[in-house]
């Protein structure tokens, strides 16, 4: 796996690609804070030079590390969970809209649509040779792609979401559910072929060096372990106690494991001797979902923040994520309670007032009045653009009284409903009074 994305990284830089935004950066210099998201960042994949990142307000930004800058790659319906990069020119991501995509980096566009799944595909994970793609569904089937978007096999035996994916070789591949096992696979028969820890909690992420033999795995009650790939023999526990594990990340040079949890800490252990190198929290508040290493000395890190941050992987002075209070995790008794639906039920995915950021769904300024599917720039549903409703007391109290998989079917609005009728009028009336 490491060789593989050293592999990568050589072959980017010499085919002298196009980075975005600025031409060539020298290696080695970062940005400390790559901001612009409007949602939490739930996945990274980086190199020296950038990286990509998954997040909540549906889009993949995709970095140049050197001066911070993003291109967006706008395509899914729904909060990306995952991303990884399939060769120097294309990416992968999959998420909420229980799809994966393949993207053309310099164009900034999706090629292929990985279709089929009946739930989040949590993860996507891509061979050493860059010939296959696993996604990780929460239907509880595994998809085995090849790298053009054609489905080879769904893979189907866990008895629970499957969280993680991470491939050994080209031809066998490890996965891990909320059912606590963590399996290996067959990709030349479909078949499993062991089963190498049976948990008792679910498994959220992987990390595997096929060339030492071993695979890390982080679980929901605070465990990460590392198994040995031949036997699941317990090679090393790295468990620190807090829970839940969330992150996984191998440097390119395999010598160190970096671990992000549910607390937002991020700990660094060096894999030769399993020895911490590091401890501290890269969050003053709120998780740590996405960590990958830019180069052996540099982690890029994100979580609840609408930004990821570059940290020295020796360790970190203080957190660097968390700072900015989330209005969502403001205590409740600050507000009324039609703010506090707002707060804790539209907010990360909607503002109040026009301006530039960026969400998941569209602006709600003007929002009594407005016909539906206008907002200028936004790309809607079908459904919705094409709809005649005008937003009113009626129809946005229809709208969440019914649910707007039943009052707008079709839309790609999550599935919500406020069934208690104070709630619904209060929540209204706190949008005709901040939205004017
Ligand atoms: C997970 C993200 C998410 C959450 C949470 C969410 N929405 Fe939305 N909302 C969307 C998306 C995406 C759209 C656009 C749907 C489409 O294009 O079909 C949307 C559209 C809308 C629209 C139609 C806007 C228009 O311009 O026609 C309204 C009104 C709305 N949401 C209100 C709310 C309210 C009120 C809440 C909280 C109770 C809420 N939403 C929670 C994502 C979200």
């Amino acid at each position: 796996m490491c060789a593989a994305v050293v592999a990568a990284v050589l072959a980017a830089a010499l085919a002298g690609l196009p980075r975005p935004a600025a031409a060539n950066p020298p290696a080695g210099t970062f940005a400390e804070r790559l901001s612009g998201h409007g949602g939490p960042v739930m996945d990274v994949a980086a190199t020296p030079t950038d990286a990509l990142t998954a997040s909540f307000d549906n889009s993949v930004g995709y970095w140049d590390l050197a001066t911070g800058t993003a291109r967006w790659l706008e395509g899914h319906r729904a909060a990306v969970k995952s991303v990884t990069r399939l060769s120097p020119t294309q990416a992968v991501s999959s998420g909420d809209d229980f799809s994966a995509i393949v993207w053309d980096l310099a164009a900034g566009t999706p090629i292929h649509r990985l279709e089929g799944h009946q739930g989040t595909v949590a993860d996507v994970a891509v061979s050493p040779g860059g010939t296959r793609i696993a996604t990780a569904g929460w239907d509880g089937r595994i998809g085995i792609w090849s790298a053009d978007g054609a489905l080879e096999r769904w893979l189907t035996g866990h008895d629970g979401a499957v969280n993680a994916v991470a491939f050994v070789d080209d031809a066998t591949l490890a996965s891990a559910s909320a059912d606590g096992s963590l399996r290996v696979w067959s990709l030349a028969t479909g078949a499993e072929t062991r089963v190498l820890a049976r948990h008792g909690f679910a498994i959220n992420v992987l990390a595997v060096n096929a060339a030492a033999g071993w695979i890390a795995y982080g679980a929901v009650d605070g465990v990460t372990r590392v198994a040995s790939l031949a036997d699941g023999t317990t090679v090393a526990d790295l468990s620190a106690g807090r829970r839940p594990v969330l992150a996984l990340a191998l440097s390119p040079d395999c010598g160190q494991l970096a671990i992000g949890d549910g607390e937002g800490h991020v700990m660094v252990v060096e894999t030769n001797g399993w020895t911490v190198t590091s401890d501290s929290a890269a969050t003053a508040r709120g998780p740590v979902w996405a960590l990958s290493f830019a180069d052996d000395a540099h982690l890029v890190a994100g979580g609840i923040d609408d930004s990821a941050a570059v940290i020295a992987a020796t360790g970190i002075t203080a957190p660097v994520l968390g700072a900015v209070q989330r209005p969502f995790l403001r205590p409740p008794e600050e507000m009324d309670n039609g703010e506090r639906q707002f707060q804790r039920k539209c907010s990360v995915c909607h503002t109040l007032t026009g301006g530039g950021d960026r969400r998941a769904g569209p602006t709600l300024a003007g929002i009594i009045g407005r016909p539906a599917g206008t907002v200028p720039g936004y790309r809607y549903s079908e459904m919705l653009s094409h709809s005649d409703i005008i937003w009113s007391e009626a129809t946005l109290g229809a709208l969440f009284d019914l649910g707007p998989e039943h009052y707008v079917p079709g839309s790609n609005m999550p599935m919500q409903r406020i069934t208690d009728a104070r709630d619904r009028h209060d929540l209204i009336d706190f949008l005709r009074q901040n939205t004017e």
